[in-house]
C-alpha cells in the first residue's frame, strides 16, 4: 500500500528499473509514466494509437516494439486520456505476443476498472492469460472509484520479491500511507458499493452527450469511448484558424489557452498525453457544468476564422 496509485507506480519503476532499461508505454498515455521511468534512469518506448485502433496497440505493434532491454509493458485499460478500454480478446492477443518474451514484465494499471460502460466487462491480462499472472503486477487505488482523490491510497499485488523491494523503498522515504486514509479505504473497498453502480450510470449519460456535442461541432471528431471520465477529442481540424482577438491556433496548446481566456474552459491540451492533435476534457463533473462547457466551445469554436 502505498500513498495513490502514482506512488505505487514511482516505486515499482524505482524497484524495478536499471539504468537504460526500457519500458514500453502505449500512447497516448498518462503524463506521470514516462517521467517516473526516466527519473529511474529507464527509457519509455512509446506505441502511439489513434481511433483507427479505438486508442488499443494491436500485437504486431507491441511484438516491434519488445527489445531484449524491455523491463515491463505499461497496460492502463480504462485509459487516462483516451477512455479506451481492452476488450478479453484484444488482451488475449497482446498476451501471446507477452508469452514469447519471458524477461518482460506487465504493470496493470487498473486505477479505472469499476468505470466502464456500455455493458462492458473489465479484464486485466493476467485473468485471460493466466501464464501471465507471475509476471504481472496489478495496481489500484481508491481516488477514481470511490472519489477519495485527496486520501492517497493505492496498492499493488505481484511477485513477492518485487512487492519487498518496493516495501523497502517506500520504507526508507514516506513509511506508510496515512492510517486515517488506510482504515477509510477498507471502509470504501468492503462497503456498499452501490454508490460505483449508480455513478456509473451517471457517467455513462455524460460521456454520451459529451460525445455527441463534440462531434457535431465543425472541425472536432471524438472517439466513443467506454471507461474512465474523459474523452479525448481531435481538434486539430481547428488548427490553422484565427481567434477573433487575432491569434492563430497552432497547436494544442494554443487550442487550450484560447478556451481557457475565451470561453472559460478548462481541458488539458493534448501534447502532455503525446499527441498534439487532441485535448483532454473530464466528465467527472456535473451535467449542467458540463452543457455549459460544451455550449461555450461550441461557441468559441463557431467564433474562429
Ligand atoms: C491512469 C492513472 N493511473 C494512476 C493515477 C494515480 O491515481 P492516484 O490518485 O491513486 O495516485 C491516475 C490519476 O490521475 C491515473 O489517471
Amino acid at each position: 500500500m502505498a500513498c495513490g496509485a502514482k506512488h505505487t507506480l514511482y516505486n515499482i519503476s524505482q524497484a524495478l528499473i536499471q539504468e537504460g532499461d526500457e519500458v514500453i508505454i502505449p500512447g497516448p498515455y498518462w503524463v506521470s509514466y514516462p517521467d517516473q521511468i526516466v527519473l529511474a534512469g529507464g527509457t519509455p518506448v512509446f506505441i502511439m494509437t489513434d481511433e483507427s485502433t479505438g486508442f488499443k496497440i494491436t500485437p504486431e505493434q507491441l511484438e516491434k516494439a519488445i527489445t531484449p532491454k524491455t523491463r515491463y509493458l505499461i497496460l492502463n485499460s480504462p485509459c487516462n486520456p483516451t477512455g479506451s478500454t481492452y476488450s478479453k480478446e484484444e488482451l488475449a492477443a497482446l498476451g501471446q505476443v507477452l508469452l514469447k518474451q519471458e524477461h518482460v514484465l506487465v504493470v496493470a494499471d487498473d486505477i479505472y476498472e469499476r468505470l466502464i460502460y456500455d455493458g462492458l466487462i473489465f479484464y486485466n491480462i493476467a485473468q485471460v492469460v493466466p501464464e501471465l499472472k507471475s509476471r504481472t503486477i496489478v495496481v489500484n487505488g481508491v481516488s477514481k472509484t470511490y472519489a477519495m482523490t485527496g486520501w492517497r491510497i493505492g496498492y499493488a499485488c505481484g511477485p513477492k520479491e518485487l512487492m519487498g523491494a518496493m516495501t523497502k523503498m517506500q520504507s526508507q522515504s514516506t513509511s506508510n500511507a496515512t492510517s486515517i486514509a488506510q482504515k477509510a479505504s477498507v471502509e470504501a473497498l468492503n462497503g456498499p458499493q452501490d454508490a460505483v453502480a449508480a455513478m456509473c450510470v451517471e457517467f455513462e449519460k455524460r460521456r454520451t452527450y459529451i460525445v455527441d456535442r463534440l462531434n457535431a461541432m465543425p472541425g472536432v471528431s471524438c472517439f466513443k469511448s467506454n471507461g474512465a471520465f474523459y474523452v479525448f477529442p481531435n481538434f486539430s481540424g481547428c488548427y490553422g484558424k484565427t481567434t477573433p482577438g487575432g491569434k492563430k491556433i497552432e497547436n494544442s496548446t494554443d487550442f487550450a489557452a484560447y478556451l481557457l481566456e475565451d470561453a472559460k474552459v478548462a481541458l488539458v491540451p493534448g501534447v502532455a498525453f503525446g499527441d498534439d492533435r487532441y485535448a483532454r476534457l473530464s466528465y467527472a463533473i456535473s451535467m449542467d457544468n458540463i452543457k455549459k462547457g460544451m455550449d461555450r466551445i461550441e461557441e468559441a469554436i463557431n467564433n474562429l476564422k
